[in-house]
């Protein structure tokens, strides 16, 4: 039976490029996620776009000296050709700045107004007196009441994940000229958050199948007690409030971009021709699912939700696998330090799937992970090339030399053949299981055992040897290593799909391996194979030091 899954994946911040960080985080495990079950036939819409409101963008756009339109639309730009080069496949990836989404996210305000979950309150919030404005959010610093670090925003403490208001905060200055803000007084509306703390934790102590992170944090945030919060800002850009007298306001940027999944649907839905096909995957039967990092925990776990259930009708949230995070040699990504790769970079000199074979292996799943040049360079040469990409390379030239260049003709197996060849279908199975469960990392370490398992047995047979005494017995065992690399191609494909396509025309399968389901796909003999060329590059050593010196430069030049 096809399921309908719904995947929405994290807004960026079109304030900066991303980094190898943001694609570990959320967009490569939601994407091998989305080509899983694309594969397996279920109907998948997966969605996100730029999140181009708020302070992050103002901030940028005040030091670029631009507009935030255009600074936003800058890194959209970049965004896109990022998901092109490394396959991430999303159905729509659009953003923030829409009439659609402006549209949904003000019927989403103007019906929790008049359900009474949104209301009008007067708000003490800090001023400048010498910047001569409001403070709202990423403006204000200061020392966070939960975990005591010294540069908490307004809004949300970076160090321990925790959302705030900004008269919690000890020590505030003006993140602009550093003086000490004023309270005045300004209308805002607020999100009646207290009303849905039973049902929140009521809901969340269910969700078995979270992660126990995503779990814990969650909990301790509706025990510790929801407040209410203000949804609108002191800030001219961003979404209209649509009520009178607030034209100098706007909606907070958090409150609009989760409503993001919604006007995204609806905005996919309409460019199918069919404008409710939306509905299917926010009324009907469906799961839904949300990557994000570590840091948007509290959003999409009882925020989200809370709106959601406010409004009334749609889905709630079926999981949402947040990921840790990804280290860089050993430190943490910081673009103030000027520590990081981005992915542009990246993508200019390197493939893209050596890349997402690193992070789906190594990915920070459970725990923060490291990502090195070194293990890099290492995993690129041992398992993609000495393990993968030759068993691959071998079984195919040899085969192509010898067998007129076709798969040979059936015939019988021996018990080695078989016993491998049911390996091939247990890891089927397994990877399938794992990757339902979000366990990346593990599908990712059994499909690769497989190949090893294959070299083994190609190893022991050697069929380069065998071939002089008996041809039948030869084509037997390059079938079965056959049958098992095209095995592969299916389940590595999730992660690397670019390889996987290759490999599929390789052995002379035509059209999109996409649609050929999640099943080995058996060659038949006689079927014409391409001409072999090897899936992957090896990578020098020298590689190594050049880009951790490059790393190294970088930063001496910020310090
Ligand atoms: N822009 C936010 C960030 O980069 C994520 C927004 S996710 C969404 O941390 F839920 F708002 F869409
Ligand atoms: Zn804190």
């Amino acid at each position: 039976m096809t399921q309908r899954i719904f995947i929405g994946v994290a807004w960026p911040y079109a304030n900066g490029p991303l980094h190898l960080g943001h694609i570990a985080g959320a967009y490569l495990p939601s994407d091998i996620f989305a080509r899983y079950h694309r594969l397996k036939g279920n109907e998948v819409l997966m969605v996100s776009g730029s999140d181009q409101h708020g302070t992050p963008i103002t901030i940028r756009a005040e030091q670029e000296g631009k507009t935030p339109k255009q600074v936003a639309a800058y890194y959209h730009d970049g965004f896109l050709q990022a998901w092109d080069k490394l396959g991430i496949s999303f159905d729509l990836f659009t953003s923030t700045e829409t009439d659609n989404h402006k549209e949904v996210a003000q019927d989403v305000f103007r019906t929790l107004l008049e359900k009474n979950y949104i209301y009008k309150d007067t708000q003490s919030l800090p001023y400048c007196e010498s910047c001569k404005r409001f403070l709202p959010d990423r403006y204000v610093e200061g020392e966070c009441p939960n975990c005591g670090f010294k540069n908490s925003r307004g809004d949300q403490c970076d160090e321990c994940g925790k959302p705030l208001n900004a008269s919690e905060l000890k020590n505030l200055h003006c993140n602009i000229c550093g003086n000490t803000p004023q309270f005045v007084e300004s209308d805002h509306y607020l999100l009646r958050l207290s009303a849905f703390n039973d049902k929140l934790s009521e809901w969340v102590k269910k969700q078995t199948h979270f992660r126990k992170n995503v779990q814990n944090f969650s909990a301790r945030l509706l025990k510790e007690g929801l407040h209410d919060r203000a949804i609108t800002r002191d800030i001219d850009w961003g979404i209209p409030v649509p009520v009178p007298d607030f034209e100098s306001k706007r909606l907070y940027v958090w409150f609009e971009a989760v409503i993001g999944y919604l006007s995204a649907s609806k905005e996919w839905a309409k460019s199918t021709g069919n404008p409710d096909k939306w509905q299917d995957f926010w009324t009907g039967d469906c799961k839904s699912y949300y990557f994000i990092g570590k840091d948007n925990i509290p959003f999409h776990t009882v925020i989200w939700p809370a709106m959601l259930m406010a409004y009334g009708q749609l889905n709630l949230p079926y999981d949402v696998p947040s990921n840790e995070h990804l280290t860089l040699e050993g430190k943490q990504f910081s673009t103030s330090r000027n520590w990081g790769v981005s992915l542009q970079y990246y993508l200019d000199k390197y493939a893209p799937d050596p890349l997402r074979y690193m992070l789906s292996i190594n990915m920070p799943e459970t725990s923060d992970t490291d990502f090195s040049w070194r293990e890099y360079v290492r995993r690129n040469n041992d398992e993609l090339v000495a393990t993968y990409g030759n068993l691959v390379h071998r079984v195919l030239t040899f085969t192509y030399r010898n067998y007129d260049e076709q798969v040979p003709e059936h015939p019988e197996y021996d018990g080695l053949s078989i016993a491998l060849l049911d390996e091939a279908k247990k890891t089927l199975q397994t990877v399938g299981n794992l990757l339902e469960q979000c366990k990346f990392r593990a599908a990712t370490r059994e499909a690769m055992a497989l190949a090893q398992k294959a070299n083994q047995y190609l190893d022991e047979s050697a069929p380069w040897k065998r071939i002089k005494e008996d041809r039948d017995a030869t084509a037997a065992i390059l079938c079965t290593v056959i049958e098992v690399i095209s095995c592969l191609k299916t389940v590595l494909y999730p992660f690397l799909p670019f390889s996987s396509q290759k490999l599929h025309n390789l052995l002379g399968f035509e059209g999109n391996l996409q649609d050929q389901g999640w099943t080995i796909q058996i060659p038949e003999s006689g079927q014409k194979l391409e001409k072999p060329e090897p899936l992957f590059t090896k990578l020098d050593d020298d590689v190594i030091k050049e880009e951790v010196d490059i790393l190294a430069q970088g930063q001496k030049e910020t310090a």
